[in-house]
C-alpha cells in the first residue's frame, strides 16, 4: 500500500493507493463519526465495510443525473435518516459519485466530513482528489459546487481489472497530462506507483493553490481542445479520450509559437498514441473555425485572443495572448 498526503494543514488528508486498500476504509473515517452515508451508484465493483452502522444511498448513473435534483433527493435522505456533522458521507464510485457525493457533503448542514472510495482511473488521478465537487445545470458541467475536501481517499486498484476498456481509455487520458506536468518517467513504474505519483503530482499542486489562483490551472493541460471536442462530438468522444487529443494539440500550438522543439511534439505522440494507445488526431469532419470559437469560450478571452496551459523550456504553464490565426494553425498541423 502505498500512501500519500494531501498537505492543507489542518485539513491535510491521507490517499491510500493499492490492491485490497478498500479494507483500510474504518480507519481513515474520522473519530467522531457514529455512522455512515454511503452514497453510491448501482453497478460499482467494489464492496466496501465502514465499520458502522451505514445507510446506502444510490444515486443515477449519466450525465443527467448529476443534478441540483439528485442532491436534493440524498439532502431530504440524510434529513430521513437525521445525519449530522458528528457522521460521515463514503463516496464510492467514479468521479461522478465522488463530485455528488463531495457536494453533499460540502452542503449538508453546511458541510460534514466525506472519505471517497474511488473506483475509476480517472477518479484516482483526478476527480477523488483536491476537493473539486459540484454538479451540472442545462447551461453547462459543473457549473454549481464547492471546493470541499474529503477527509480521506482510497484507490483500491483492485477496481481497475472490472472496468469496461473504454474507461480505462479514459483514465490513460487524464494519466498522459501528468507525463508533461513534472520529468518523471512514469512509463517506468508499476500500476500502484504510477498512480501514486499521479496522485503525489496532483497532491503538491493542489496544496500550493487549492483554489486554483494560478498553478492549479496546469492540471488543466490538453483540457482547452478536449472540452471543444467533446462539445462538439456531443460527447461521442469522451473526456479522457478528448484530453489525449487535446495534448497533442497543445504540443503543436507550443511549437508553433516557439516554445518546444518538434522533438518534444513527437514525445507527446509517443507517450498519448504509443505508450497509452490513445487517438492523437482529430477527429473527421469538425469544424476548425468552430473548435477555435469553442475554446475562446472555454478560457476566459481578451480581444480575440486565447489562454492555454502550454509546454515551454521552463516546463508547463498558462500562456494568455494566444490568437485565434495561431490556434487555427495548430489544428491544421495536425496529423
Ligand atoms: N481536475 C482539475 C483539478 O482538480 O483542478
Amino acid at each position: 500500500m502505498i500512501t500519500v498526503r494531501v498537505p492543507l494543514g489542518d485539513r491535510s488528508y491521507d490517499v491510500l493507493v493499492g490492491n485490497g486498500a478498500r479494507s483500510e476504509l474504518a480507519a481513515l473515517l474520522p473519530s467522531t463519526a457514529r455512522r455512515v452515508a454511503l452514497v453510491t451508484q448501482e453497478g460499482i465493483p467494489l464492496e466496501v465495510e465502514p465499520g458502522l452502522p451505514c445507510e446506502r444511498f444510490v444515486i443515477g448513473d449519466g450525465e443527467q443525473h448529476k443534478s441540483l435534483a439528485t442532491i436534493e433527493a440524498l439532502c431530504r435522505g440524510f434529513a430521513r435518516m437525521g445525519l449530522t456533522r458528528n457522521d460521515v458521507i463514503v463516496g464510492v464510485g467514479g468521479g461522478m459519485v465522488t463530485d455528488v457525493a463531495g457536494f453533499a457533503a460540502a452542503s449538508w448542514h453546511r458541510g460534514i466530513p466525506v472519505v471517497h472510495v474511488s473506483t475509476t482511473l480517472v477518479g484516482m488521478v483526478d476527480a477523488a482528489v483536491g476537493g473539486k465537487t459540484g454538479v451540472n445545470i442545462v447551461e453547462g458541467k459543473n457549473l454549481v459546487g464547492a471546493y470541499w475536501q474529503p477527509s480521506g481517499v482510497i484507490c483500491d486498484l483492485d477496481a481497475l481489472a472490472t472496468l469496461p476498456p473504454r474507461e480505462v481509455r479514459c483514465g490513460r487520458g487524464e494519466m498522459a497530462k501528468y507525463h508533461f506536468l513534472t520529468g518523471d518517467d512514469l512509463l517506468a513504474m508499476g500500476e500502484a506507483e504510477r498512480v501514486a505519483r499521479c496522485v503525489q503530482i496532483k497532491a503538491d499542486v493542489v496544496a500550493g493553490d487549492e483554489r486554483e489562483g494560478g498553478r492549479r490551472a496546469l492540471l488543466n493541460y490538453g483540457h482547452t481542445l478536449a472540452h471543444a471536442l467533446e462539445i462538439e462530438t456531443n460527447h461521442a468522444l469522451a473526456h479522457g479520450e478528448a484530453v489525449g487529443i487535446g495534448l497533442v494539440y497543445a504540443a503543436h500550438l507550443a511549437h508553433h509559437l516557439g516554445r518546444i522543439s518538434a522533438e518534444r511534439v513527437q514525445q507527446h505522440y509517443e507517450v498519448v498514441g504509443g505508450a497509452y494507445e490513445l487517438d492523437t488526431a482529430l477527429p473527421d469532419g469538425l469544424s476548425p473555425a468552430r473548435l477555435v470559437a469553442l475554446m475562446a469560450r472555454d478560457k476566459k478571452v481578451l480581444g480575440d485572443q486565447l489562454t492555454f496551459v502550454l509546454d515551454g523550456t521552463q516546463g508547463v504553464e498558462v500562456v494568455a495572448g494566444v490568437t485565434a490565426e495561431a490556434a487555427l494553425a495548430a489544428l491544421a498541423s495536425m496529423r
